[in-house]
């Protein structure tokens, strides 16, 4: 497995900066949870790392869901319904590292697929269309 910041590319940019700090900030924490479990860091401070990104990833989806509404963007709901998709993913990861129900290895291989796969095509395609949107009405 590659590093999962240099899955950032400018290609995954939508043209909003705070937005596209973000999900390279994304990106960035997702690697530091892998890098934690593999190093064998200690569960307090794995936990804590996953919970950052869980708040982190709470705080980016909140602007973008108020950039969308505020835009009166009509795909929101559908949108917001794709984040809690993410969220819930987050959950999972979560629950199976606390109760140590699958291995480090499997662990590792979600949040690389959760980021390699669901969230670059989530910014490549619905948030490059808000953005789209909101740029067109700006
Ligand atoms: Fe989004």
């Amino acid at each position: 497995m590659g590093k999962l910041v240099e899955l950032w590319t400018k290609q995954l940019s939508i043209g909003i900066e705070d937005i596209d700090n973000q999900h390279l900030r994304l990106f960035e924490i997702m690697e530091e949870v892998i890098t934690i479990i593999q190093k064998g860091g200690d569960d307090l401070l794995v936990m804590k790392t996953i919970s950052s990104l869980m708040g982190y990833t709470l705080e980016h989806f909140t602007l973008e869901e108020y950039i969308m509404e505020k835009a009166e963007y009509p795909e929101v709901e559908a949108h917001s319904l794709l984040h809690k998709e993410f969220s819930d993913q987050l959950i999972k990861i979560k629950i199976s590292f606390q109760e140590k129900s699958s291995p480090n290895e499997q662990l590792e291989k979600d949040i690389h697929k959760l980021l390699a796969d669901w969230l670059r095509s989530h910014i490549r395609e619905a948030d490059g269309d808000y953005a789209s949107f909101v740029q067109s009405k700006a």
